[in-house]
């Protein structure tokens, strides 16, 4: 839900911006509609499951490239063995967008061109733990909306999972974006807050993340 007071855009780290608010409801529902489309298939929403054999606690679908603990294919065969979906037009526009406002910069925004979307969603008991994203072979930002539930997000340092890391509340419509010397940078979701949701944004329940990406890969 919008803040009374509105909540200043913020660098959290060299490179990396929070902007509240930067969906709006209407434009939030819109996007629970088609992650709703996402999860069923051809690659169902699934708890990917660790190299340890454990299930993490949130849900993920992709887009463009299905993402398994640690790699990307064209091909989930951890899902179904289904091929994944493309990246809409519409989603990869608004990622130009994202980069275009966070970082102020027209140009970074027409250059930014995702090629991946992973769809997280938590339910209120649903966590991540502090990782990078890298994966990629590329140094393109990382663009992250949120909708829904309000959660910490734990932004650190591309050395440790450790300290020196800052906590930042995610709130339903919140784009988050983070490149340059950030975007190797560890970061994780330790805690969901059920029922901080305004219902309109589409979710009654939980909160759906998405990240666009650009792989690197051909
Ligand atoms: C992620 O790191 O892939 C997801 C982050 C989030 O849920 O905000
Ligand atoms: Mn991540």
């Amino acid at each position: 839900m919008s803040a009374l007071i509105p909540r200043p855009r913020r660098t959290v780290a060299d490179g990396a911006v929070l902007v509240p608010d930067w969906l709006d409801v209407d434009r939030q529902r819109g996007i629970v509609d088609a992650c709703r489309e996402w999860a069923r298939g051809p690659v169902p929403m699934r708890a990917a499951r660790l190299p340890t054999g454990h299930a993490m606690s949130v849900q993920t679908v992709c887009l463009g490239w299905h993402w398994q603990p640690y790699r990307y294919s064209r091909v989930a065969d951890d899902a179904g063995g289904g091929r994944v979906l493309p990246v809409p037009e519409w989603l990869a526009e608004l990622g130009k967008r994202a980069v275009a406002d966070a970082y102020d910069d027209p140009a970074a925004g027409a250059a930014y061109e995702p090629d991946a979307a992973l769809i997280n969603f938590y339910d209120d008991a649903a966590r991540m733990g502090m990782h990078r994203d890298q994966e990629e072979r590329c140094g393109a930002p990382v663009v992250s909306l949120s909708i829904g539930d309000t959660c910490t997000f734990r932004f650190g340092n591309a050395e440790t999972r450790g300290k020196p890391y800052t906590d930042v509340g995610l709130h339903s419509g919140d784009l988050f974006v983070f490149g340059g010397p950030s975007r190797f940078a560890y970061h994780g979701v330790p805690k969901v807050f059920p029922g901080t949701a305004d219902p309109g944004c589409g979710l009654t329940s939980g909160r759906l993340n998405i990240t666009l990406r650009v792989t690197g890969l051909g």
